[in-house]
This record gives structure tokens, sequence and C-alpha cells, in this order.
């Protein structure tokens, strides 16, 4: 039986979706040669009407995987959206098993920029993807991992900001948010740059060398910029004046979870100031030129995307900020 050239996990969603949307349209890859999948059985007539074959692949049920990975060449592994870290990488490790039984020849892996190209960031869920790329280097599979930057589109959870919010109320850390930087990117832009090296191959940008054990290709933004940064951008784009407000860590956390819009629990606020000591302890601030080469022109910076989001959208938000389910740690 003859290989399919793709299978594509994670099309659902918005990051997926771009790359697919890109490969077939852009890069115009036979519809044929790609396998779309989702973990639910229903989202097959959406693909099949454009062409593009279906599979289920959950994470959860190792089953689904082996079956769905049966003969393919390139593997897009979306990491899972699965916020409890534990069950995370056991269905990442369930991924990665199913890959090796199916004899893939290349996985994608879509990680996170968090530390560099270094395992240094004490963030949850960076850790997560630090053990998910550890299982891949032992794994003896071929792959790389995509290190992606962090969305700017987030930005309403990074700021716990609501079309509502009339001050930013942020943790006081050390070194202050005002200097801890992040190279932030578009989510479509990412979508775009994963399509064209998908797309394309590796081997078409012989300037973009993966770097470490890890077979790391950093996608980060044109310049590193803070949380206050994207305030600014917010005033910009909706011409408001709202301030940045600063409480000690502890009662941050007191102060947000009171009366939060999103009804969000303790301990996603903990969560957050880890996150936010992440970023201010420059986990996060790494340029690289990789994702300028894949797009062919300087990405959108960090408060470029937030300021025409805002701009588009006055009333915009973000789904995960929103989710009452979002019990634990957001992503
Ligand atoms: N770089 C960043 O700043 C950043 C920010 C947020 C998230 N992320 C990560 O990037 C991923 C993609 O981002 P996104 O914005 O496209 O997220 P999204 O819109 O929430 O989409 C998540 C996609 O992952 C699939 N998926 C999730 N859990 C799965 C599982 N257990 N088994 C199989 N498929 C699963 C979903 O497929 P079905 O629902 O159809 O099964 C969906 O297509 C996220 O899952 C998260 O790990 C990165």
């Amino acid at each position: 039986m003859s290989s399919t050239p793709f299978l594509l996990t994670g099309v659902t969603g918005g990051l997926g979706a771009k790359i697919l949307d890109d490969m077939l349209d852009k890069h115009h890859v036979p519809a044929s040669d790609i396998i779309a999948t989702s973990r639910s059985e229903n989202n097959r007539s959406r693909f099949e009407q454009k062409f593009v074959q279906f599979r289920v692949a959950d994470y959860d049920r190792s089953d689904t995987l082996v079956k769905a990975f049966k003969n393919i060449d390139n593997l897009l592994f979306m990491s899972s959206s699965e916020r409890d870290n534990p069950k995370r990488n056991r269905e990442h490790e369930n991924v990665i098993e199913a890959a090796k039984q199916a004899k893939v020849k290349k996985v994608w892996y879509v990680s996170l920029a968090f530390g560099g190209f270094g395992d240094t960031s004490k963030i949850g869920f960076q850790q997560a993807h630090y053990e998910t790329e550890d299982k891949l280097k032992n794994s003896g599979l071929d792959f790389i991992s995509l290190r992606a930057g962090v969305y700017a589109d987030a930005f309403p959870l990074f700021l716990n900001w609501y079309p509502s919010t009339k001050s930013v109320l942020l943790p006081e850390m050390t070194p202050s948010v005002t200097e801890g930087k992040v190279a932030f990117a578009s989510r479509d832009e990412l979508g775009e740059a994963m399509a064209t090296l998908l797309a394309k191959g590796l081997a078409d940008f012989p300037s973009i060398q993966p770097r470490t054990e890890k077979n790391i290709i950093l996608l980060t933004g044109p310049k590193a910029e803070s949380l206050v940064h994207l305030v600014d951008a917010i005033n910009r784009g909706r011409t408001t004046n709202m301030p940045v407000e600063y409480l000690k860590p502890a009662d941050w956390v007191e102060e947000c979870t009171k009366d939060d819009e999103g009804g969000k629990p303790r301990a996603w606020f903990e969560a957050r100031v880890i996150f936010t000591q992440g970023v201010c302890d420059g986990d996060a601030e790494l340029l690289d030129p990789a994702f300028e080469t894949l797009l062919g022109r300087r990405p959108e910076t960090g408060t470029e995307t937030v300021e025409r989001l805002v701009k588009e959208d006055s009333g915009y938000t973000w789904h995960q900020n929103h989710a009452r389910l979002a019990l634990l740690s957001g992503s």
C-alpha cells in the first residue's frame, strides 16, 4: 500500500486549520496527499468536502492512533490542548508510541518557545513540552520540534483582560513586567510558516538548521515586547487610556479570584504567576530569523497583532479566557 505524504492533527483548531488551508490553497498540495484528523468522527464531512481524507485520532485512545498513523510520511503532531500536564504527557506518549509502531517517517511536533533553544523554563506547560521532546529524542523517530512563539492573539489571557476591563491588574514581579519581554508571534503567521515548511520541506531553507539534540526550529517574532507594551497596544487600538496597576503576587491572586468575570479559579491565577515570572525572566525573549525566512517577510510584532485585533473587533476575546472549565493552569 502506498503511503500518504501528510497526516495533520489539530486541524479543527486555529493553528492547524491555517496550516491545512495554506497547504491546499497557497502551496497547492493535492488534497489526496493530506489526511486530516480529529477526535470526533463528526468532523469527517468538513474535510471530505475539500477532498481531504479523514481519520479519527484521539491522543487519549491509542487504538485510534495506531490505526490513523498507518502508511504516513509526515506527521504534524499538534500539542494537545489538555491542561492537566500529567494527562497531556500521557497523551503525547501515546502519540509517540503509535508513530513508532506505525513507522511514521518524520514527526513535526508543535512545541512552544519558552526556554528558547534550552530547557530552563519553569512554566508548567513548557515543562510538558520538554518532556515530550525528550521522549521524541529517545524514540528513534526522525523528528523536528517546532517551538512556536507565544501567541500575541492570546493577550487577554496574559493580561486577564476583558473588553469591559477598565484597568489591567498585573502581579508585581522581579524583574518587573516592564522589563520582561516576549518575542510574540501571531497564530495565523505561525500557521503560514509551518504550512510553508511542511509543503516545501526543510531542504528548501538551507539557512534553517534545527538546533540541539531536540532538533529545534524556533519560530519567534521579530521583536521582544513586554506585557505592558501589549496594554499600550490595546489602548492604541481601542483609543482608550486603560492604566496598569500592580499588586504583590499573593494579593494579585486573591484580588483576581474574588470576582473574576470568567469565573476562573484560584489555581488558574496561581499558574499565571508562574507564567508571568517566566515572562519576566525572559524565558521567551529569544529572537530567531527562521520565522521571517519561512514567511518571506518580517512577521508582525506582538503589539502590531494586538492593535490590529482590537481595531478589527473592540470586543475581542480569546476563548480560553472565558472558559469556566479552565480549571487548572491555562496554556
Ligand atoms: N504558541 C502558543 O502561544 C500557544 C497558545 C495556546 C495553545 N498552544 C498550543 O498549540 C496547540 C494548537 O493551538 P490552537 O490555537 O490551534 O488550539 P485550538 O484551537 O484549541 O485547537 C486544538 C486542536 O488540537 C486538537 N487536539 C487537542 N487535544 C487533542 C487530543 N487529546 N487528541 C487529538 N487532538 C487533540 C483539537 O482537535 P479535535 O478537538 O478536533 O479533536 C484541535 O484541533 C494547542 O493545542 C496548544 O497545545 C500554543
